[in-house]
């Protein structure tokens, strides 16, 4: 588990994030919501490692990891993925999840000219991997197909991909709903679902999509201002006062409700 306590970081004179504390649950799926500018991309980049916090504390599993980089954050099992997937355009799909750096201490260039023949197993133990990830993201077809050809969704399911290459369990899901088709949405959902379920992940997201996050999601922080004003289930979101009036407005409030109706 995460336990943000008192994160602050302000860049110039905005206070981006503003004291907030809340937990990652293991074994859970924890939604991160708010309307755009509340902070809720620069915590994701503090819990992960890339911006260092002005203020507070981050405990990943009781240890104090605030202010690790990124690679020894992933290292210990933490991984975030990107607004914008980050996929190499010009590698095919399967040579995209081939390169991915296991996330342990593994191989160097002397034990691999050393012991040419455990390489060779464990390139193989690679290309198995590969092809469970393929198959179990259903996205086998566009294997040998150059990443930069993807649909937007098809992208979102690949760097879900490139993370399930990892040892990483804790994952930190920045919006893997924008620019994906309602088809690939619901593909995308299930994988998140399944990967929750069958395999252990704990994971936290970030999403607009209101519907995916009641789907997904259980607890529910909102953020707002760089604040957190809430948290919960979705139904004790969608009654806050607090949350509909005063942050996510008419239109978000709206939003809200109707996604409330059976
Ligand atoms: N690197 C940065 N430099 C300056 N301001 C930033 C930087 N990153 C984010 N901000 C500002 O911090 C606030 C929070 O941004 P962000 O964390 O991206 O919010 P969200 O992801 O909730 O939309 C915004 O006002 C944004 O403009
Ligand atoms: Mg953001």
């Amino acid at each position: 588990m995460v336990s943000i306590q008192g994160l602050s970081k302000a860049f110039g004179g905005l206070q981006a994030v503003n004291q907030c504390s809340f937990d990652i649950p293991a074994g859970g799926i924890t939604g991160l919501i708010g309307p755009n500018g509340a902070g809720k991309t620069t915590l994701f980049s503090m819990v992960a490692g890339a911006v260092r916090p002005d203020s507070g504390k981050i405990l990943l599993d009781g240890e104090d990891v605030t202010g690790l980089p990124t690679h020894k954050l992933f290292r210990k099992g933490l991984v975030r993925t990107f607004q914008i997937p980050h996929e190499f355009s010009r590698m095919t799909v399967r040579e995209n999840l081939m390169v991915v750096p296991p996330g342990q201490s593994g191989e160097n260039l002397i034990s691999a000219l050393l012991a040419p023949g455990r390489v060779r197993a464990q390139e193989q133990a690679v290309r198995q991997k590969v092809d469970d990830v393929l198959d179990f993201l259903q996205i086998t077809h566009v294997a040998n197909e150059l990443a930069g050809n993807l649909s937007g969704g098809q992208k979102k399911l690949l760097e879900l991909g490139r993370t399930m290459m990892t040892e990483a369990r804790m994952v930190l899901l920045d919006e893997p709903g924008a620019g994906v088709n309602r088809t690939l949405l619901g593909k995308l959902a299930d994988a998140i679902l399944r990967l929750n379920h069958e395999r252990g992940y704990t994971f936290c997201i970030i999403e607009h999509d209101m519907d995916l996050i009641a789907r997904l999601c259980q607890p529910v922080v909102v953020m707002a201002h760089g604040r957190v004003i809430a948290e919960g289930s979705m139904d004790d979101i969608r009654r806050n006062e607090e949350v509909r009036e005063a942050y996510l407005g008419g239109h978000a409030a709206r939003k809200l409700d109707e996604d409330a109706k059976p």
